[in-house]
């Protein structure tokens, strides 16, 4: 209850240390395979990084630095128990902040985001992804995973719209805001924004064994 009266950043505080039991926190099925396909960077970034599922896999691909930004302390203090012991040498960094306004330049040959675009409002998407661009080095990649949107005929459509709808009732209603809806950022839809923001996109299908739906997205920044 007192999850469900919070802000976005306090119900992940409250919720932190029981999140890897959740079905939220990201399957290693998708991280594996995602990680596996990008191969060897110099130094990667994951936006939204919660408690480091992701950055546990990145940091062994990684040359010199991993670095994870979300905005709740009780995730990021849980990624720091849980990445102590993660495979590889990279340094690992986490540090506390908005993914709408990061403050990297430059910086990364990779930027990776999971299971966090439903936290992103739509009119917020071209400042997430400025926010990327600027943080990836000329030619860096943002990778990511998103699905397309169901046809109505579909079960998973209704019960999105109507978790949707619950959500918008409640934040007309309750303030802090919790902001959480489902079907953002999906595949086509964010290919325009993302080509506007100044990257190219590859989207490839059947990568991911077990999700069927699953898109892996690779937008790269231009040279
Ligand atoms: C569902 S969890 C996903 C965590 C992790 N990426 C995973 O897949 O297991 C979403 C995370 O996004 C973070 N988050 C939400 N909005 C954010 C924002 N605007 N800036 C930074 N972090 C944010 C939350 O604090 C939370 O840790």
């Amino acid at each position: 209850m007192q999850q469900a009266l919070s802000s976005t950043q306090r119900g992940y505080d409250l919720i932190a240390p029981k999140f890897d039991k959740t079905p939220f926190r990201t399957p290693d099925a998708i991280l594996q395979p995602m990680v596996n396909r990008i191969g060897p960077v110099r130094s990667a970034l994951d936006v939204c990084c919660g408690t480091g599922a992701a950055m546990r896999w990145l940091r062994a691909i990684c040359e010199s630095r991993v670095v994870g930004i979300d905005e709740s302390q009780g995730m990021l203090a849980e990624a720091k128990n849980r990445l102590a012991d993660a495979p590889g040498d990279a340094r690992v960094e986490l540090v506390r902040g908005d993914a709408l306004d990061m403050p990297f330049r430059e910086e990364f040959d990779l930027v990776t985001c999971v299971g966090a675009f439903g936290h992103i409002l739509e009119r917020d998407e071209p400042r997430f992804i400025a926010s990327i661009y600027r943080a990836l080095v000329p030619g860096g990649r943002f990778v990511f995973v998103t699905s397309e949107i169901p046809s109505v005929t579909e079960p998973s459509w209704w019960m999105a719209r109507g978790f949707n709808a619950v959500m918008r009732a409640r934040n007309a209603v309750l303030k802090p805001e919790f902001v959480m809806y489902y079907l953002t950022f999906t595949w086509p839809a964010i290919w325009r924004k993302l080509e506007r923001a100044g990257f190219t996109t590859n989207a490839e299908r059947d990568v991911f064994p077990g999700f069927p739906s699953a898109i892996l997205v690779t937008a790269t920044k231009a040279r």
